[in-house]
């Protein structure tokens, strides 16, 4: 259990507040917002729940950032990462040395990932893994004499980090402010897989898939096939860009497609590895995917530390460690197999083995969805969607013609703020919430994630109709409600 004692607890919330406006420039940080509001600081966290540093209890229905997997403030956790910091608190690992924790590590994800993905790279995150995946990509192909082959496709909508490249990657709109530069001429975005938005009013979801698949090979042709395209990038199930599941068969199908063109396929496992949909990965026993380069990181320590992993399979390590070659692979970093963050991935590994945390997923992630659906009949919940304990709720202002609301209303967020105040913490995506939770989420936990979600629904729609926003829409359902 997590001391309720902190370190730090001779600073109280308005000196934390004004220290980190006044220095930490945070991730996406929105300035004049900031400089306004500052940021919530949070002070401790037991199992699903954190508080802030005035006591506020919260339960994080985001697990973090996708990433707390088995619960906060676990001791047997912390135990693991302080007697592995006391033995060795860090090692080298470039060329000739190595570590037990990082050996074992390495060892253990070759055999949880599915085929023969039995190499790892490691690193600080998923963005760092995402990159180490574009650069062995790079030396592969140099490797095999195809320095032409050099093309990436991956999808509108899509996170992949936030490197140079990793960002270059991702296709989301949103993230990519014109003030910041990026690679744009090998890298090509085609459709995201999101049927409810994407799909022409009466258009089924199978010519829906043919038409994205279609749309794949055109893209793969136009660059110049097989000889120019290296490697398609793609979460099996889109998370930043909106929790898109994709329709049934498009993973499967595009990696058929991959394969038919000798373009490696790189599943971006970063939020979906470690049981978040119910397995260790989801690309082959969800999606019936043998990716050949699987990047992640979150839940492979559950957050207690940072770690990213890229693991590859044996048909490029066979090309790059072709014998007499003279080449070294000239791409890795200090924290690459840092032996405390790899001390807590081995702890979090057995912690999710022996409690079948996976179990939990799949008995619960079904009344997690059915529960949250029970929201439709709310005149702006427009879709629930996503699978297991990775989901999201969508606002529309008109259920028929899916419109949005306008995006200056901020609903995902109105909505989010109002769950602040009663103990919930969602992800506002715009015109979304978004949900992960740690793993070990109750079914009594979903009742009062949804009751509070419903609520704060209700109190948003009131607020709307209050300033005078879509009044038409709401006053029928108000009224009765009222009635
Ligand atoms: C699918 C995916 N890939 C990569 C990343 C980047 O990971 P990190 O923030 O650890 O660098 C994220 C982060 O949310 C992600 O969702």
């Amino acid at each position: 259990m997590a001391s309720s004692t902190s370190q730090f607890e001779q600073y109280n919330t308005k000196e934390i507040q004004q220290k980190d406006k006044d220095h930490f420039m945070h991730p996406w940080q929105i300035f004049d917002l900031f400089r306004e509001d500052g940021a919530l600081p949070i002070a401790r966290g037991e199992g699903c729940y954190i508080w802030d540093t005035d006591g506020n209890k919260y339960f994080d229905a985001v697990g973090g950032l996708w990433c707390n997997n088995i619960g906060l403030g676990r001791k047997d956790m912390a135990e693991a990462i302080a007697r592995q910091a006391y033995q060795l608190s860090y090692a080298s690992p470039f060329t000739d040395l190595t570590n037990a924790p990082a050996a074992l590590l390495c060892h253990k994800l070759a055999e949880l990932a599915p085929g023969n993905l039995n190499h790892v790279m490691l690193s600080c995150g998923g963005s760092t893994a995402i990159d180490s995946a574009y650069r062995l990509i790079h030396f592969y192909q140099n490797c095999r004499g195809k320095r032409d082959k050099k093309q990436i496709i991956s999808r509108i909508n899509s996170y992949h980090g936030s490197t140079f490249i990793a960002m270059s990657i991702g296709g989301k709109p949103g993230d990519r402010s014109s003030l910041f530069d990026y690679e744009d001429k090998a890298i090509h975005h085609i459709s995201c897989p999101d049927y409810y938005h994407g799909a022409e009013d009466g258009m089924s979801e199978a010519d829906y898939l043919e038409m994205l698949l279609k749309e794949f090979e055109d893209k793969i042709i136009e660059l110049g096939g097989e000889d120019k395209v290296s490697a398609y990038f793609a979460e099996p199930v889109m998370g930043a860009g909106g929790v898109i599941v994709p329709p049934e068969g498009y993973n499967k199908r595009m990696w058929e497609i991959c394969q038919k063109y000798d373009i490696l396929y790189v599943s971006d496992e970063v939020v979906t590895a470690f049981g978040r949909l119910g397995h260790w990965f989801a690309s082959k026993d969800v999606f019936d995917v043998q990716p050949d380069i699987i990047t992640s990181a979150k839940g492979l320590t559950s957050g207690y530390l940072p770690l990213g992993a890229t693991i590859f399979s044996d048909d490029i390590f066979d090309v790059i460690n072709e014998k007499d070659q003279g080449r070294c692979f000239t791409q890795g970093y200090t924290y690459s197999g840092h032996p405390v963050a790899c001390a807590a991935a081995l702890k979090n590994i057995e912690i999710l083995e022996q409690e079948n945390i996976f179990d939990n997923v799949n008995e619960v992630g079904p009344y997690f969805r059915q529960q949250l659906e029970t929201l439709l009949d709310l005149p702006i919940v427009g879709q629930v969607r996503g699978s297991k304990f990775m989901m999201c709720v969508e606002f529309v202002a008109d259920k028929e013609s899916k419109a949005l609301f306008d995006e200056s209303l901020d609903i995902g967020k109105h909505i989010a703020n109002h769950a602040d105040v009663k103990g919930l913490i969602v992800r506002p995506l715009v015109h979304l919430n978004v949900m992960s939770p740690p793993l070990i989420m109750t079914k009594e936990d979903v009742d009062f994630v949804v009751a509070t979600l419903r609520e704060c629904i209700l109190e948003t729609m009131q607020d709307l109709h209050r300033e005078g926003h879509y009044e038409d829409q709401f006053t029928d359902y108000l009224l009765r409600k009222e009635a």
